[in-house]
């Protein structure tokens, strides 16, 4: 075969941000929108990149990909993936390269880690070069490291790889599956999107000025994530709501969350939401909400009428399947 398209799911922290930076265990699922990225081999050297949002295609030379790291955003993991492969591989060869996306880009889900680790998973199929899971996350997690300054845990990396509900812990690279059979949660955009690498180094400037303080906090995250994962696993809901609510203190304690995300956790827990926190490095992007049968309707409309500018109910797959072989779909 010298083409093949990959597709990897989109990321949703339940627990644990912030403090997964700094060594800590943390839990995270995978939501069914989808990244697809196509490679087709060709017979010159040149890499063309065609992304969605850009009607005129990258094209570039092998000498050129080696400063990968250095490209626009948009460009930036796919040009870095291609590059760590080749490394891999021990060749370098041209093709041409397209992406699609579901909507995960929009709502802050992941699609920086779904690029890459689709990119990576297709390469390895276009050319021959077959890679087992943990290389795939492997090549993926240095690829995302280089591209964002270093400091990532690797937890949309493990999830856009493995997929499912899983326990990771970045410092040694544990990616444990959680066998959960139910999810209740509701997921609620903001309306503005996050800057993860701004609010990262918020964070590690508090670590850096108030080094005691900070730790404390992450101590504290470290061990609410312990027994949220008991808890899910129980499907013991009044005690995962109950540790959403304490692990979205710790956040507000840190400094990442906003009046737009407190604003709808707030709408959520007063229109009976078991508990809810934000999902990310915060400044934007989304809330999640834990619900039953009866609370989910009014917890929905709740949100898309808390008065926050583009506040909305996003309700994609939760525990999706990781980085598969898949269709382009024209
Ligand atoms: O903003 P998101 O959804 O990419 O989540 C960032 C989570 C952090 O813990 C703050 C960073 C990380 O790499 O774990």
């Amino acid at each position: 075969m010298t083409s093949a398209t990959a597709s990897a799911p989109g990321k949703l922290m339940l627990f644990g941000e912030h403090a997964a930076v700094y060594g800590h265990p943390c839990l995270v699922t995978a939501v069914d929108f989808r990244t697809r990225v196509l490679v087709r081999r060709s017979e010159d050297k040149s890499v063309v990149l065609r992304i969605p949002s850009r009607p005129e295609p990258f094209v570039l030379t092998v000498d050129e990909l080696q400063g990968a790291n250095s490209f626009p955003g948009e460009i930036r993991f796919l040009a870095t993936a291609i590059k760590k492969f080749w490394g891999h591989a021990g060749e370098t060869f041209g093709m041409e390269v397209r992406t699609q996306s579901d909507l995960a880009h929009s709502f802050g889900l992941g699609s920086s880690s779904a690029v890459t680790v689709a990119a990576i998973k297709a390469l390895s199929e276009a050319s021959h070069h077959p890679l087992d899971l943990d290389l795939v996350f492997r090549l993926s997690y240095e690829t995302v490291r280089e591209a964002q300054t270093g400091l990532a845990s690797g937890f949309d990396v493990a999830a856009a790889t493995f997929g499912g509900t899983l326990y990771y812990v970045a410092e040694t690279r544990l990616v444990q599956p959680l066998d959960i059979q139910e999810l209740p949660l509701v997921i609620g955009y903001s309306g503005r999107k996050a800057n993860t690498v701004e609010y990262v180094k918020q964070v590690r400037t508090l670590s850096q000025t108030h080094p005691q303080l900070a730790g404390g906090i992450m101590r504290h995250i470290a061990s609410i994530v312990a027994k949220a994962k008991v808890g899910l696993e129980r499907q013991d809901w009044a005690q995962v709501g109950l540790l959403m609510d304490l692990n979205q203190a710790d956040l507000q304690a840190l400094g990442v969350s906003t009046h737009e995300l407190d604003s709808l956790i707030y709408a959520a827990r007063t229109n009976g939401a078991l508990g809810a926190k934000l999902s990310g490095a915060g400044g934007g992007d989304c809330i999640i909400a834990l619900v039953d049968g009866e609370t989910r309707t009014p917890v929905e409309k709740a949100i898309a009428q808390c008065g926050v500018a583009g506040a909305q109910v996003v309700s994609p797959g939760l525990g999706a399947e990781g980085v598969r072989l898949d269709q382009w779909r024209e």
